[in-house]
């Protein structure tokens, strides 16, 4: 059975009609087209398909897009605006985060909202929020520096009032 639904994907809203079983990955990827969201093991274990949902890191593959009727949701295409990386992607370039680059939508979303909640995290807590996000070719030391050095700029720009 078809559903109309509405999800606020990165601020805009996008007026659907699926099925109950569709995830939110698809809804996103196939009905609206952001195919910034990867899809690796589809069954909630290597966090390529996280988004954040209300704020919150979720597992878009095993979450049905009729739940998230009404919510906002921000993919990575909605981390920065198009054309300037955020603070967070351009820790992930200038510290080699990045290898194929499959796993690097939702590490950037994981340490997001981690940054969000915690703009000083210490080595275990960056490990900690990144322990669902599998990454097969660049290792986690760099991951970690990454959020760790995102960090440490965005403790900066706080510091002198700006976000
Ligand atoms: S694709 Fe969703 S957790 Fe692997
Ligand atoms: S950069 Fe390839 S899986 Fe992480």
């Amino acid at each position: 059975m078809k559903q109309a639904i509405e999800l606020i994907i990165n601020g805009e809203t996008h007026d659907l009609f699926v099925a109950s079983n569709v995830t939110l990955v698809e809804a996103i990827r196939d009905n609206v087209g952001l195919l910034g969201t990867k899809v690796g093991c589809d069954m909630g274990t290597c966090g390529a398909c996280t988004v954040l949902l209300e704020g919150k890191p979720i597992l878009s593959c095993i979450t049905l897009a009729v739940e998230c009727n009404g919510k906002e949701i921000t993919t990575i295409e909605g981390v920065s605006d198009g054309v300037t990386l955020s603070n967070l992607q351009e820790a992930f370039v200038r510290k080699g985060g990045v290898q194929c680059g499959f796993c690097t939508p939702g590490m950037i979303l994981s340490g997001t909202a981690l940054l969000k909640k915690n703009s000083k995290p210490k080595v275990d807590e960056v490990a900690k929020a990144l322990e669902g996000n599998l990454c097969r070719c660049t290792g986690y030391n760099r991951i970690i520096d990454a959020v760790l050095d995102a960090s440490v700029s965005t403790s900066h720009l706080q510091d002198q009032g700006e976000k």
